[in-house]
């Protein structure tokens, strides 16, 4: 297969390009826009093997460029769509760039699917979502079938995402299908997300700023497993249908941030509670049997896949202490600045 993989630089889109370039004969271009979050250099795995390197373009532009889009669609036999400014604190502070690609982004990518199968063309679009569209899951799992209900700027940006796809294959007939995966972590993460900031500012004594009481849940899906339910569905999914792609580990921030530190061998004192995000969801927790009937589930635990994420940043400081500066001082001393001033123990 020819693929078109959107944000295929970023966390998730990387693991995506690494595994199926190896796993495969397929050939893929990469679009990326390189924002602060994407890094060429997450794809030198590949650039260094001679044989992935040959089916692998790289071409930097937006989503939002038509003609760009336009021209590889052409060459394309899907399209599995990873772009997206993807941190809800981000979009707290300024939703703006959240909304012009995960609306009007989406909508250019659908409209060149959409061009290409009318010239009678097969051309399948994955549309990657997450669990985030359901909104706060108080008790009990999410199921596909239940109602969308984001309540961060983000999360709306990624239903108003779905929902245009789905209308472009109930008005059009695009073959389209949608993961929703739950909270990802393991290597070349960008440092903003809780997982690797809390590795790396243990790693550099610094103090980890725990939202609130830190007793809010995520389940958390090893980058790999996640990589590998986008591929999964975009060979065995039925068009038209959004499967969950749930985690290996349901945790509160709490226990998970303990694990952390004893794999670090660094104290709970490096820990602050700091004031909370506003509108945090408490709790995300989806239902994975749809996606486990078609034959697909999570192979790393939560223990094994933590160990590993840990040990990758400690062996890997320059990947992201590059990811930690440009902007990143000023990021950082906007979201974090007043609340670890404001901190206690936690
Ligand atoms: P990321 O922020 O690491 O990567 C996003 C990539 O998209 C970057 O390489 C960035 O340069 C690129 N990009 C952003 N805007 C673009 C544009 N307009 N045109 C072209 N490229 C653009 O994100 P991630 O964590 O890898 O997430 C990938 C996808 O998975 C996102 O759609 C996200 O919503 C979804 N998702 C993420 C998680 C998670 O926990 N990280 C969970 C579920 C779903
Ligand atoms: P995050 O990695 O931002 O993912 P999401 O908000 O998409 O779930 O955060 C995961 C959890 O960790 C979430 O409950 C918020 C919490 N958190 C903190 O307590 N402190 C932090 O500095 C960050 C970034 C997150």
């Amino acid at each position: 297969m020819r693929l078109l993989v959107t944000g295929g630089a970023g966390f998730i889109g990387s693991a995506f390009v690494r595994r199926r370039l190896a796993a495969t004969t397929d050939e893929i271009v990469v679009l990326d826009k390189l924002t602060y979050a994407g890094n060429r250099a997450n794809l030198a795995p590949c650039e260094a093997d001679a044989t992935q390197a040959r089916r692998l373009t790289f071409v930097r532009g937006d989503i939002c460029d038509e003609p760009l889009v336009n021209s590889l669609v052409a060459e394309t036999d899907a399209v599995v769509n990873f772009a997206a400014e993807s941190h809800v604190d981000r979009s707290i502070i300024d939703a703006e760039a959240f909304l012009r690609t995960g609306v009007i982004g989406v909508h250019v990518l659908l409209e060149a699917v959409r061009r290409a199968t009318e010239t009678g063309r097969k051309v399948r679009f994955v549309q990657v979502s997450t669990d985030e569209v359901y909104g706060a899951v108080h008790e009990g799992s999410s199921v596909e079938t239940d109602q969308m209900a984001p309540r961060s700027p983000y999360a709306s940006a990624k239903a108003a995402g779905e929902l245009l796809v789905a209308a472009y294959g109930t008005t059009h007939g695009t073959d389209t299908v949608v993961t929703r995966g739950a909270n990802t972590y393991g290597p070349y993460q960008h440092p903003e997300k809780v997982v690797p900031l809390f590795i790396t500012n243990a790693l550099d004594d610094a103090p980890l700023p725990l939202y609130g009481d830190g007793r809010q849940q995520r389940d958390w899906l090893f980058v790999d497993d996640h990589a590998d339910a986008v591929g999964f569905v975009l060979d065995h999914g039925r068009s038209g249908e959004a499967y969950n792609v749930p985690g290996a580990g349901l945790r509160l921030n709490r226990d998970l941030t303990a694990a952390i530190l004893e794999l670090l061998g660094k104290p709970w004192s490096l820990v602050r509670s700091v004031p909370d995000r506003p509108g945090h969801d408490l709790r995300y927790c989806m239902d994975g049997a749809k996606l486990a009937a078609l034959g697909w589930q999570p192979g790393v635990g939560i223990d094994q896949g933590l160990a590993d994420t840990v040990a990758w940043y400690s062996a890997n400081r320059d990947w992201w202490q590059q990811a930690k500066s440009g902007d990143w001082a000023a990021y950082y001393e906007h979201q974090y600045g007043r609340r670890l001033a404001e901190s206690v123990e936690a």
